[in-house]
């Protein structure tokens, strides 16, 4: 095994948050981390994985246990269906990009999210109308109490909108390893009904998977900054459900509100509407700020600190608080 200690995290977290762990260790294959579990599961561990869904506050005081585990398999299933599965450390993009290659469908319109495949189910990554749990079958995770191996099915992982059992009574207790999607091989189902998309395809009426994936890529690249060039990760907040009581309050002074009716009583507003309102759209301070093409993502321009990039989410959700009475719930974890 080993161990390193005092480590930077910076190029592990897509913020680029210069936090350190007290040890850290990379792990490749699920052999090895059920070792490496065995023998830490008394002290503090830390599950690291691609970074991108996460905001370090500080430096962590744990065994950083960082999930390296690639390789992707497949099984046919009917002549329309194919099993793919693919280790926790594999790239979500360059997965997205192999299924599109070999043309299996159903992946395309979550191209170019942020972090690897491990990550994808704990936040049911979402993205154009398409979610992880659309063509998610199963996964396997390490359970640190028991030190065993076990299975999840689609229903045992109760996806919820950017919600799953690992973020909710799970947190903490499993480290998933490997995830399989059921992708189709030739009748795909499409999803271009997202306004975003068809503006993107333009004339073409029949898109093919690539051209799908290929206008979400288009879409993302033009509102959300990549974080290779500035750090960050993703939608800060979620969308906030509110009921159609707040709506009409806000349609009172703001009538062009958008909004998704979610049933009779609640729809979903967009919290970068919501914050762009609030002002905060392009703002910088030292090198923290909030994007100026996408209010919903706070950014690191270069060495801003997790808590410098917290303050500013506060200030968001206290004013958007007094001026909408609308209270943002985080979609990153803080640590
Ligand atoms: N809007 C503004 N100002 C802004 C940003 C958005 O007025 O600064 C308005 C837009 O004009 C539009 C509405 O808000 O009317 C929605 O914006 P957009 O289509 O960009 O999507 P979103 O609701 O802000 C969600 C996801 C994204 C996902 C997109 C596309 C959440 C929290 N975010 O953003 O997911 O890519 O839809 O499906 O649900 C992520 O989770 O990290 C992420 C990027």
């Amino acid at each position: 095994m080993h161990i390193e200690h005092q480590k930077s995290l910076q190029a592990y977290n897509t913020f680029g948050i210069d936090v350190t762990a007290s040890s850290y260790i990379r792990v490749t294959d699920s052999k090895q981390l059920e070792e490496v579990v065995k023998a830490y599961k008394d002290q503090n561990i830390f599950i690291l994985n691609g970074g991108s869904n996460m905001l370090l506050t500080a430096d962590i005081d744990a065994l950083v246990i960082h999930i390296a585990i690639c390789g992707i398999t497949e099984k046919k299933v009917d002549d329309n269906t194919i099993l793919v599965s693919a280790g926790a450390g594999e790239n979500w993009h360059k997965f997205v990009l192999y299924c599109i290659s070999k043309n299996y469908g159903g992946l395309e319109n979550l191209a170019l999210i942020p972090g690897n495949v491990g990550s994808a189910p704990i936040q049911n990554i979402g993205a154009y109308g398409v979610e992880l749990k659309d063509t998610f079958h199963s996964c396997t995770a390490l359970d640190i109490t028991t030190g065993k191996e076990r299975k999840f099915n689609k229903e045992e992982c109760e996806f919820g909108y950017r919600e799953s059992i690992f973020k909710g009574i799970a947190k903490g207790r499993y480290i998933i390893t490997e995830v399989s999607f059921l992708l189709t091989t030739h009748m795909h189902q499409l999803h271009t009904t997202y306004g975003a998309i068809q503006k993107e395809l333009g004339a073409i009426t029949t898109p093919t998977i690539k051209q799908i994936a290929d206008a979400v890529i288009a879409i993302r690249k033009s509102k959300l900054p990549d974080p290779k060039q500035i750090g960050n990760g993703g939608s800060f907040f979620k969308n906030p459900v509110v009921s159609k009581t707040v709506l009409s309050a806000i349609q009172e002074k703001y009538e062009e509100v958008p909004f998704y009716e979610l049933d009779e009583n609640m729809v979903k507003l967009p919290a970068g509407w919501l914050i762009e309102k609030a002002g905060f759209k392009g703002k910088r301070w030292k090198d923290a700020g909030v994007h100026k093409n996408q209010a919903l993502v706070l950014v690191n321009y270069g060495n801003a600190t997790g808590n410098e990039i917290l303050a500013i989410a506060q200030k968001i959700q206290q004013q958007v608080k007094k001026q909408f009475n609308i209270s943002l719930q985080t979609e990153v974890n803080i640590i």
